[in-house]
């Protein structure tokens, strides 16, 4: 069928296809839900993201990893996926973001994919550490983090019309983190605080109806440029500043990129410049948005995922159920083996 002249292309949407990476990643973590072993819940979604991400036509490469070659067999930064074929895409993820969360049996912890066109995610060299902030669409404009917590507050409350007393700002519960809850406390917002996950702390910032109003504070740069990807796609705002949080990561950062050129602010155009970006997690535990994975002797395991697209904005919730014997996401034994004998 042609397409009319000047007419978008409802082409393809990875997204979708993503999902069955997540859905794979998480349903293999979630059998280590609550064994106090983070790791072993870490490896087992990176297996199952890296053997689903082969069977996505895409020219995929890891931008965002699970750490450099030497220290990760797999998904790696730099290591190519899908099936060989066009697109070039980057991709960041994060097979378990939450490994405590997991490991504790925490609400939050989700398995996680971006996309977007090679070449279009930041890249933010050696750094571990960014502080960030995000804000749903109607405030997106009212961001700037290098305005005080309280001036972000007082702007954020009048893009939402609605008085700083009935903000609630997600703020991930870090020693580093004490004057920020302190000074948001101050001007007379609420503080969300949470052990770990800020992708998912992103994520509600910038979606709309979850009571958390904002995202604030120092987070991982891997789950900065993640989160950004969603955050692009729900129409939210983010900005970031690299911000090392030892004198070994900021001497890493000064000797590859030259002393202090790497502070700066980036802003959501900056942290992902495509316009088609595409974004896919799925709650290996539970969380507002997305129930956890489930076990069922009869129905199989069932697990829900978000999609979205920054291309068209659009946004879907998934609701899998898969087959204990659904041996083609899972190779050999399939999901049985996987979930043995843990289900009810
Ligand atoms: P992992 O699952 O990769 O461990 O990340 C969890 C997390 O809480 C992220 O959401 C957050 O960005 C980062 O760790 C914060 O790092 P730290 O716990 O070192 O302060």
């Amino acid at each position: 069928m042609s397409t009319p002249p000047g007419s978008t292309i409802l082409d393809r949407n990875l997204g979708m296809e993503l999902v069955r990476v997540t859905e794979a990643a998480a349903i293999s973590a979630a059998p280590h839900m609550g064994r106090g072993d983070g790791k072993a819940g870490d490896r087992a979604a990176v297996e199952a993201m890296r053997a689903v991400l082969g069977t996505v036509r895409m020219q995929g490469r890891i931008v965002i990893g699970e750490g450099e070659k030497d220290e990760a067999p797999m998904l790696f930064n730099g290591e190519e996926v899908g099936s060989g074929d066009p697109p070039a895409m980057d991709l960041a993820v994060d097979p378990v973001e939450g490994t405590r969360l997991l490991a504790l049996g925490l609400p939050n912890a989700i398995a996680v994919i971006a996309a977007a066109p090679a070449g279009s995610f930041w890249n933010p060299g050696a750094s571990f550490y960014m502080d960030k902030i995000v804000a749903g669409a109607p405030a997106a404009e009212a961001i700037d983090i290098e305005r005080s917590p309280a001036e972000n507050l007082r702007r954020v409350a009048e893009a939402l019309e609605r008085p700083v007393e009935r903000l609630t700002v997600f703020v991930l519960d870090k020693p580093r983190h004490l004057e920020l809850v302190r000074e948001i406390r101050r001007a007379g917002a609420r503080v969300a605080l949470h052990t770990d996950g800020d992708v998912m702390g992103a994520l509600l910032a910038a979606y709309p109806g979850t009571g958390i109003d904002l995202l604030m504070g120092i987070g991982g740069t891997p789950e900065g440029v993640i989160a950004a990807a969603a955050v692009k796609a729900l129409g939210g705002g983010m900005q970031g500043r690299r911000t090392p949080q030892s004198e070994t990561e900021r001497a890493r950062l000064d000797e590859s990129e030259g002393r202090g050129s790497w502070e700066g602010v980036v802003g959501i155009s900056d942290l992902v410049r495509s316009e088609d970006a595409f974004f896919a997690a799925t709650a290996i535990t539970g969380s507002p948005f997305l129930q956890g994975v489930r076990y069922d002797r009869g129905l199989g395991v069932t697990t829900e995922s978000l999609a979205i697209r920054a291309g068209s904005g659009s946004i879907r919730h998934i609701r899998g159920t898969h087959r204990l014997n659904a041996g083609h996401i899972f190779g050999r034994g399939g999901l049985d083996e996987v979930v043995g004998a843990i289900a009810d």
